[in-house]
């Protein structure tokens, strides 16, 4: 099937790789010049495990191309997916700018039987509005079909290949089984191909979401009075997760979700339901933990150092909002920088891939490093916001000697409190233990 893929973001670039990798021939158009110039060079403008070689291959084969001319991509695609990003506005809803934009260039330039496949996150009804507004605009009937996008950062290629489900809303059956064909290579393991309505569709992926934020702050609450009761959360954790009912997933405490997703869909969903009268305090609250949980690193350390933070210098392990990303858009760790930096601390940063997202945003004002330990020298504190694989094992002797204090702020529980102390740190972490 020949496809056009409008948006080559996190979500756009996977969707327009991992459809040409099962065989189709597909364009991702962007109207970042530069994004598609690294494209064309052979280059990711992102980091995403597993990308890079898939994109590589699809381009040789000629089954993947990249383009900022629209009108083109768009004229010969059976299929075109609008992938473009739908950030906070003002307000706290959706901002669907780029939407519209989008569905008005296509008008002109889409064939006749091709379908419009929505995989930005929109507010429920938008698909509706957005095929009255195509419609009219070209004059006649043009299919649209919300297909949300369920794919984790970090682990897209393997998500997006072997999805939990897909869920696709349609208005026409016809439109449901074009998109079944599309999925059914990614669907070998009996895994549901769901299809529903377009307002069901839209809001299953707020629901999603909503569970999972719901979860984060939960767990980080209950941390907190963990750690005032002198209960440990990691074995509360254990004893709840192998209950059924709840399990272990998301139930991991930690400085705040961040992202590029949880908060804004959070955030849009009590929009959308408080401007229908329907109270969400829910949500509300869910959205206020996490705000106060992204400054309980940034608390604690400035309750170790009585207040006095001025001149010190902090190491920072993890800057993106997870592992295996360089996404730092909500990070916790910008929380914490823009804290600190508001103290006049010194920061001394690393992330494995981050970096060059950080550099955009602060500048000269922290002070980048390209391997963990640098990060270290000569530090009153180091303070851990992303649990990178890399993190989880460092050799402690050689952290106590690089590091002028040895203090650990540990905002992902990475190690065990009694050893720490046993390594002669003073280490703070999320609900074990009081600073020891
Ligand atoms: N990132 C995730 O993990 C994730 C997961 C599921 C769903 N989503 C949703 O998918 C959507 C995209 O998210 P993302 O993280 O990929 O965003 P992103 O910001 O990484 O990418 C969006 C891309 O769209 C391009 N774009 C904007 N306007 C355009 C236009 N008029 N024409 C062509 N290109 C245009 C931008 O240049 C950018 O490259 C959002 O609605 C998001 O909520 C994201």
């Amino acid at each position: 099937m020949k496809i056009a893929v409008i948006g080559t973001g996190y979500v756009g670039l996977v969707t327009a790789t991992c459809l040409a990798e099962s065989g189709n021939e597909v364009v991702g158009v962007d109207k970042d010049t530069a994004k598609i110039a690294t494209l064309d060079s052979g280059k990711l403008p992102i980091y995403e495990p597993g990308l890079l070689e898939l994109v590589q291959r699809n381009c040789r084969e000629q089954r993947l191309s990249f383009s900022t001319d629209l009108a083109s991509a768009v004229k010969a695609a059976r299929l075109v997916f609008i992938a473009v990003g739908t950030p906070p506005a003002a307000d706290g809803g959706a901002d669907l700018g780029s939407l519209w934009a989008v569905a008005d260039a296509l008008v002109p330039h889409i064939g006749p039987g091709a379908v419009v496949i929505v995989k930005s996150t929109v507010p429920v009804g938008t698909n509706r509005k957005l095929m009255t507004r195509m419609s009219e605009r070209a004059g006649r009937p043009i299919d649209v079909a919300s297909n949300p996008e369920f794919l984790k950062e970090g682990a897209a290629v393997d998500d997006f290949m072997k999805p939990d489900r897909v869920v696709v809303g349609v208005y026409r059956p016809e439109v449901g089984d074009i998109l079944r064909e599309l999925y059914a290579p990614f669907l070998r393991t009996e895994r549901p191909f769901l299809v529903v309505s377009p307002e069901s569709a839209e809001m299953t992926k707020y629901v999603a979401n909503a569970m999972l934020a719901t979860k984060i702050s939960f767990i980080n609450e209950m941390a907190n009075v963990c750690e005032k009761l002198g209960a440990d959360i990691n074995e509360v954790r254990r004893g709840i997760g192998h209950d059924q009912r709840i399990g272990f997933q998301f139930l991991f405490p930690g400085p705040g979700y961040g992202g590029s997703c949880f908060p804004k869909d959070v955030n849009a969903l009590i929009h959308l339901a408080t401007s229908l009268d329907v109270p969400v305090a829910l949500m509300e609250a869910v959205d206020r933990v996490n705000e106060r949980q992204k400054r309980i690193l940034p608390n604690k350390i400035r309750a170790h150092f009585r207040d006095r933070l001025k001149g010190k210098c902090l190491g920072i392990w993890g800057l993106a909002f997870k592992p295996r990303t360089d996404d730092i858009r909500e990070a916790p760790a910008l929380t914490l920088i823009d804290e600190m930096l508001k103290e006049g601390v010194q920061l001394r940063v690393h992330d494995p891939e981050a970096i060059p997202n950080a550099k955009a945003i602060y500048g000269e004002k922290l002070t980048y490093c390209d391997r963990p330990y640098s990060a270290l020298e000569g530090v009153d504190g180091l303070a851990i916001v992303t649990e990178w694989q890399e993190f989880r094992h460092p050799d402690f002797e050689v952290m106590r000697r690089l590091m002028r204090e040895p203090n650990i702020f540990d905002g992902r529980n990475l190690y065990e409190p009694k050893a720490m102390k046993a390594n002669g740190f003073t280490y703070y972490n999320i609900g074990r233990h009081a600073e020891m």
